[in-house]
């Protein structure tokens, strides 16, 4: 090894250890590293062996992020000196146990965001007990910084799931910065991915979205560059030619495109193309941070973009009004808890409790209309629609409806709201 001595070393003290599960370095002997093959867990990566003399470790979770070579990042891991490299595809239990019932929860945070991020750190970190207990490891390591809500995510999974495991985030506390990072990678023979010149995005996807942050998204004032658009073609791009797409649901899950029957990975990731394609689902959105800070993140969502509003309307189409209002709270709570890193929360399961009730009766198709960008409920059809042509029409009366009954109704609908609008207004005279 050459100079990897001039790189900062770590200068956390045994006296500032701010929570149970933080290893101190004495307890650190094998790592299970959440390895994603990019800059910083790379250089961790080398890293961890240099100043624990420990061994590491490294886990690398398939999500579905698209263009990822799970191969190479293996083989990088390796000639890194990672004693073992895993590469666990958990696209299926990514659909079926999170992005699923977050469908069911409409999930939703501050009105914008589909919390793909937030739903895929939980699973990430439970992999990481499992296979940080497969392989004997005491100490799980992960990449985030000290500003974000992943860290709350990944630590709070490991300190419920395992609390016989430590956490390390060298990130946090290492103190370097891009340059010292890249001078690191250069003497200990890390490559680094797109060149060194440029500060990238920082990014993050799976199945389910993509986000990017940093560099010009952090002026708020600075409208999009072209160039963050990696999924979604901008809508003035998209086709002339709009498309509807038929999305069939049973009790609430998506099962179906257009009447094809498809497994919940491939309907998820085709519906994630069909919509790319169209200009659906760019969001830029300030977002509220568990941890205080405000920040502006820039969203591709197509795949959430068109499935979360089919089910919300086909949940409406099938749910009474009393059941309509109440859910909405309930869903933001959901979304509240999930976003924040509270996923093993019992009052979360509690809640999905509620969602699958409700669930049991979201069967039937929605047609979305796909237009440059827009995403447009057209078309509806369920069997347990709490609707009736019939009664509805304006064009004939009678029947179970009767309008002549519709005058009692309002005189005592309104019976209260009249009564104090006159005692106030007798009161002001
Ligand atoms: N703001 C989103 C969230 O908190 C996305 C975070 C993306 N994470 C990342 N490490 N770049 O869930």
């Amino acid at each position: 090894m050459t100079d990897a001595t001039e790189t900062p070393q770590i200068k956390t003290t045994p006296h500032t250890r701010t929570a149970s599960y933080l290893a101190e370095p004495s307890e650190v002997g094998r790592v299970l590293l959440l390895y994603s093959g990019g800059l910083d867990t790379s250089v961790m990566l080398k890293w961890i062996q240099d100043e624990y003399e420990a061994e590491v470790v490294a886990l690398t979770i398939n999500l579905g992020q698209p263009g990822e070579d799970y191969g190479v990042v293996r083989g990088k891991a390796e000639q890194l000196g990672a004693v073992a490299a895993e590469v666990v595809d958990a696209r299926e239990e990514f659909a079926t146990g999170y992005v699923v019932p977050s469908i069911k929860a409409n999930g939703i945070y501050g009105l914008a965001y589909p919390l793909f991020t937030a739903l895929g750190r939980p699973l990430i970190a439970k992999l990481a007990v499992e296979y940080a207990r497969k392989h004997n490891c005491d100490t799980i390591a992960h990449g985030c910084t000290g500003k974000g809500n992943d860290q709350v995510r990944i630590e709070a999974t490991i300190a419920t799931l395992a609390p016989e495991l430590k956490v390390i985030a060298p990130v946090r506390g290492w103190q370097m910065g891009r340059e010292e990072e890249i001078e690191y990678a250069r003497a200990n023979g890390i490559p680094i991915k797109g060149g060194a010149e440029q500060t990238p995005y920082s990014i993050d996807d799976n199945l389910w979205g993509r986000s990017s942050e940093g560099r010009w998204i952090e002026e708020l004032d600075h409208a999009p560059d072209d160039d963050v658009f990696q999924l979604v073609t901008r809508p003035e791009l998209a086709p002339d030619e709009p498309q509807i797409l038929e999305i069939g649901f049973e009790r609430g899950v998506p099962v179906s495109l257009d009447g094809e029957r498809l497994g919940i990975v491939e309907l998820l990731e085709r519906t994630a193309e069909i919509g790319a394609r169209h200009g659906v689902g760019i969001v830029d959105h300030i977002e509220d941070r568990i941890v205080g800070l405000k920040v502006r993140d820039i969203y591709e969502v197509p795949a959430a973009a068109i499935l979360l509003p089919a089910h919300a309307e086909l949940e409406r189409l099938v749910g009474t009004i009393h059941q309509n209002q109440f859910k909405g709270e309930l869903d933001r709570k959901w979304a509240y808890l999930v976003y924040a890193g509270l996923w093993w929360e019992p009052l979360r399961t509690d809640l999905d409790a509620y969602m699958a009730s409700v669930n049991e009766q979201v069967t039937g198709t929605i047609g979305m209309k796909l237009y440059k960008g827009v995403a447009r409920v057209v078309t509806r059809s369920s069997p347990n629609a709490v609707y009736d042509a019939q009664l509805a029409t304006f064009e004939t009366s009678g029947g179970l409806f009767s309008q002549q009954a519709s005058p009692g109704f309002i005189e005592l609908w309104s019976l209260q709201s009249r009564m104090a609008h006159r005692l106030r207004t007798q009161r002001e005279e």
